[in-house]
């Protein structure tokens, strides 16, 4: 057994081999991988995170002819793969015959959410392991998700092994597109902004209602929760902590600034870090500021409404 906190990516790739379980990092948050092509494997991520079956997973890709051996893309998802891979961005496309994936992964749908991550360790336990890995957040199902490995290692007790690649760059999960014949459906919000897409791909992404024909099953509401309750959109009360953006905030041990300057991608980085220290502090209510719904923050305000939903 290597150990567990100073692993090489050939030691994480052989115990994925072997049908274990490896945190890894990627740009977005790390994320609990396991052979996607191997049953046991796969279920044991839904046990260890306690997530509910029909919620499929994000299958990691080395590259994108491992990527193309899994789906059919069609001419615009070929594109879409050429002009963000590697990156923050998921494709919901139909699975080809012979895939090889566990059901399991997919939850027995005929369609699955592919992506090639922009990390250079993710990339090259990919390639080591020589297999698509499935990863959703190395979290608990319905808390933070992490973005440093020291937070995996929380989160699990220290009974996950992970690879250790220093914080996350982009802080918040991909972005998920599903493609319905020339239209571009944004299932989930994420590292990478519509605006980006609709300026590379120069056609709209639209944004998905609640209760379209075409969603992600895992889209719960209460989601990303940290242990605080939390307001939205507001300033603190007396007593409460309170997570700031842009204009200036007072300096105290119950305050974090996502972004001083009013910087949505700094903001994304430290969103789930600032929340995971304020539950590390032990606070009861986190007011958090306005964010612009522009950019990346309509990822973050997604987050951030998650987080303050009800509990169930
Ligand atoms: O940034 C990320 O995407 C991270 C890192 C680790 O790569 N992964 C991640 O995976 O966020 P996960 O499992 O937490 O998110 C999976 C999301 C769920 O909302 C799920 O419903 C959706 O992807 N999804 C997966 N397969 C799908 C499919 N075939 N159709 C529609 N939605 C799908
Ligand atoms: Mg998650």
């Amino acid at each position: 057994m290597p150990d567990p906190f100073h692993m090489t990516v050939e030691e994480a790739a052989t115990l994925l081999r072997s049908g274990k379980l490896c945190a890894f990092p990627t740009e977005t948050v790390y994320g609990l991988g396991a052979d996607a092509t191997d049953p046991d494997a796969v279920l044991s991520i839904y046990e260890t995170k306690g997530r509910p079956r029909f919620n499929p997973l994000i299958i990691h890709c080395a590259d994108r002819d491992m990527a193309e051996r899994l789906a059919v893309f069609s001419p615009l998802a070929r594109r879409l793969a050429e002009t963000f891979w590697p990156g923050p961005l998921s494709i919901v496309l139909p699975l080809r015959t012979g895939h090889g994936l566990a059901d399991i992964a997919t939850a027995g749908l005929d369609t699955v959410a592919l992506r090639m991550p922009d990390h250079p360790l993710a990339l090259e336990l990919l390639r080591a392991t020589g297999r698509p890995l499935a990863a959703p957040s190395a979290n608990p199902s319905g808390r933070l998700s992490p973005t440093t490995a020291d937070q995996v290692r929380g989160a699990f007790a220290g009974k996950v092994p992970v690879l250790d690649g220093g914080p996350c760059k982009a802080g918040v999960e991909s972005t998920i597109l599903a493609i319905d014949g020339d239209r571009l459906i944004q299932l989930r919000a994420g590292a990478l902004s519509r605006e980006t897409i609709e300026t590379a791909m120069e056609q709209p992404v639209e944004r998905v209602e609640e209760g379209a024909a075409i969603s992600a099953p895992g889209m719960l509401l209460s989601h990303y929760a940290p242990n605080a309750r939390m307001r939205l959109d507001t300033s603190p009360l007396p007593g409460e902590a309170y997570l700031a953006f842009g204009s200036p905030a007072p300096h105290n041990s119950l305050v974090r600034n996502l972004s001083e300057s009013g910087d949505l991608h700094e903001a994304a980085r430290n969103l789930f870090s600032m929340l995971h220290e304020l539950d590390a502090a032990g606070v009861q209510l986190i007011a958090v500021a306005p964010i612009p719904e522009t950019g990346l923050g309509e990822a973050i305000n997604d987050r951030l409404r998650r987080a303050a939903a009800p509990r169930t």
